[in-house]
This record gives C-alpha cells, sequence and structure tokens, in this order.
C-alpha cells in the first residue's frame, strides 16, 4: 500500500514548495497539508488540507488516523530572529511538535519521519570554515538550543524505539515562490524583492557578513532525497550537515547588479548581526555526500539567474492581473 504523508508547517517557506513537489511523486491524494493557518491557494486547492496546532495531540493523532498516515515531514517552528522575541514559546513549539511526532513513531502509528535542523546548531565556538560534521556545538540562541536538543533526541529516540528520523541541518534558503518566516537569513530572499520592485535595499546584516545558504530547488529535492534513501544509508541520525553556496550581501548584491544594473544597497545592521556573527560561513557535507551521495546543483550565479527571471515574471504578472 502507498504511503500517506502529512507536512506539518505547509504554510511557510519550506511546506508551500515541498508540499508541491511531493505531490508530484506520490499523488494529490496521498500528500496532506496541514497549519495552523491556511496555504496558499495551490496547496489549498490541489489536495488535502487540515488546519492543525502540532502541539495539540489529539488532534494530530485523529488526522494521523483519518488519513492513514505513514510518514510526517515537521516543518512548524519558529525561526531565529523570531525566537529571540518569545524566547519561551519558540523553546515550546520546537520542542513539543517535535515530541508528539517523534512519540508516534515509537508507539508505531507511524512509520517515518523528517525533522530539518539547522546551521543555529553551531555558535561562535564552531570553527566557522568548512564546519565538520562533529565538532563543537554551543549555540547561543533559543532556536540554535532547540535545534541542538532535537538533535539529540532525534538519535535517542532511533537508538532506543527504532524510530526512523531523518534530517538535515538546512543552511539558510533562497527561492523566489515563498517568503521566509522570521529568520536571520531571510535578507537573502527580500533583497531580490526590493531589488525589482524598488532597486534598492538596505540589509539587516553588514556587508561582509558570509554565511551558508542553499537554492530552494536543491533544499527540496535534498529533503525528498534523504528520506526516500535506504533505511541502511542514513547512518547519521542526529542531523546531516547540508552544503549550498557561501556568500555576504555585498556578494549576492554585486551578483543582481549584473540584472539590474542600477540596484544600490545600504546596510544598516541590527540584532539579526549577532546572531549571524556566531554562525559558520561555509559547512562541510562530506558525510551526506558519501552516504545518500547528495550534490548540489546551484551556485551563486544561477540561483542569482532563477530568482530574478521568475521574481520579474511573478511581479509581472501580478501587475496585469490588477
Ligand atoms: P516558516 O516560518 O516559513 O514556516 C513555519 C510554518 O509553521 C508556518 O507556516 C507557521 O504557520 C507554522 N506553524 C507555526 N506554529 C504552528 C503550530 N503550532 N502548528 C502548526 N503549524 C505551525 O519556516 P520554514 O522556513 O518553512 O522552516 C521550516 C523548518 O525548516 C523549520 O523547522 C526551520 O527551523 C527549518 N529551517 C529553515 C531554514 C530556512 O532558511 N527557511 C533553515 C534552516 C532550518
Ligand atoms: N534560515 C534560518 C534562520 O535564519 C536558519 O535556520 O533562522
Amino acid at each position: 500500500m502507498q504511503d500517506n504523508i502529512l507536512v506539518v508547517g505547509s504554510s511557510g517557506q519550506i511546506g508551500s514548495e515541498l508540499v508541491l513537489e511531493l505531490r508530484k511523486s506520490y499523488g494529490e491524494d496521498h500528500v496532506i497539508a496541514s497549519d495552523i493557518v491556511e496555504s496558499s491557494v495551490e496547496v489549498m486547492n490541489f489536495g488535502q488540507f487540515e488546519i492543525l496546532d502540532i502541539t495539540d495531540n489529539e488532534k494530530l493523532l485523529r488526522i494521523v488516523k483519518k488519513h492513514n498516515i505513514s510518514q510526517i515531514y515537521l516543518l512548524a517552528a519558529i525561526l531565529s530572529a523570531n525566537a529571540e522575541k518569545n524566547i519561551n514559546h519558540a523553546w515550546d513549539l520546537n520542542m513539543r511538535s517535535l515530541f508528539n511526532v517523534l512519540n508516534l513513531a515509537k508507539e508505531k502509528i507511524i512509520k517515518k519521519i523528517f525533522w530539518p535542523s539547522s546551521i543555529a546548531v553551531f555558535g561562535p565556538t564552531t570553527p566557522k570554515q568548512l564546519t565538520p560534521q562533529y565538532t563543537v556545538t554551543e549555540p547561543n540562541t533559543v532556536y540554535g538550543i532547540s535545534k541542538l536538543a532535537g538533535e539529540r533526541w532525534c538519535e535517542y529516540y532511533f537508538n532506543k524505539f527504532n524510530v526512523d528520523v531523518r534530517s538535515i541541518r538546512y543552511p539558510g534558503l533562497i527561492g523566489w515562490k515563498s517568503k521566509p518566516g522570521g529568520g536571520t537569513t531571510d535578507y537573502a530572499v527580500e533583497i531580490f524583492h526590493q531589488a525589482i520592485q524598488n532597486n534598492t535595499y538596505t540589509s539587516f546584516l553588514s556587508e561582509k557578513t558570509t554565511l551558508p545558504m542553499m537554492y530552494m530547488s536543491d533544499a527540496i529535492r535534498a529533503t525528498i532525497e534523504i528520506m526516500e534513501a535506504p533505511f541502511e544509508k542514513i547512518k547519521i541520525r542526529s542531523s546531516y550537515n547540508l552544503s549550498g553556496i557561501s556568500f555576504n550581501p555585498r556578494e549576492i548584491s554585486n551578483e543582481i547588479s549584473n540584472h539590474i544594473k542600477d540596484f544600490k544597497i545600504n546596510y544598516s545592521a541590527d540584532f539579526r548581526q549577532g546572531i549571524a556573527d556566531s554562525w559558520p560561513q561555509s559547512i562541510d557535507d562530506s558525510f551526506a555526500k558519501e552516504h545518500w551521495d547528495w550534490e548540489s546543483k546551484y551556485n551563486l550565479t544561477n540561483m542569482t539567474d532563477e530568482m530574478i527571471i521568475n521574481l520579474k515574471n511573478k511581479y509581472k504578472l501580478a501587475s496585469d492581473e490588477k
């Protein structure tokens, strides 16, 4: 029998794209989207959707049974910048959501879980260049602490209860179909929207703040590839390092200037600078390459090309419709 998949957090930056890709592979009837708020028109209109607060364990169980769910992609979370504004809520949501889903697998009600971690598990004492899989992890943000704790619990549930949980430490993600939800790497999406609409952008990170990033289609592909890999190939059950592109605000603005000649960037760093300064600049993902054949496809140039072409089309279509 074919697996039925529940995506929790389908209205977010990743969920709104992941649902559409999963439905292409598994069929509209087999991928159920869910979130605390309604999702995009594409997600809502072409497949089933449930309103779900993931901290509501009883409703989660009802939905899992109703749709005969065997896999959950858990994307609901509070990201780094927003988490600093409400530390109790961020800790509560990021941890309770994970336990609710891990416990469903422990009870053998579901078979497989995807749960994303982040480069935020690293901190100021971590080596910044080509950060290894196994290294110092002393995060100093509530988001990073919750992701590191989550990784330890994933590995614990795998070892003690045989729970098939798979995880990636996503870098900052950049896509044109959806907007980011309150992270430190959000500038790298906002810059494209502002460049196309206003020819100018004020970055909340300073010009030389290099961070690990990834184009969304690489990230979605990695997510589906790790979930579809044979059980025995997934040897790391905390979370895999994953690497795409590293750049800073000045480098991405130079690339955008190749498409938008009079584009101007200004810098006005805020509290997110401190978070960014605590994170690595580049990531060593050799275990993901070796274990499940991961390979990224996008660099700064081809990612920028795709972002600009697609966002220009999107804004043109929106203005034509008015
Ligand atoms: P997002 O903020 O865009 O989306 C999160 C979604 O969760 C939102 O649609 C929100 O409505 C939903 N949500 C919030 N509270 C909920 C609740 N109680 N019940 C159900 N849904 C709830 O986040 P995203 O960027 O799509 O990130 C998804 C996951 O990937 C998160 O775990 C995040 O930490 C991780 N991640 C994201 C990035 C990135 O750059 N986007 C990088 C590293 C890791
Ligand atoms: N993009 C995420 C953030 O900035 C990294 O996990 O919070």
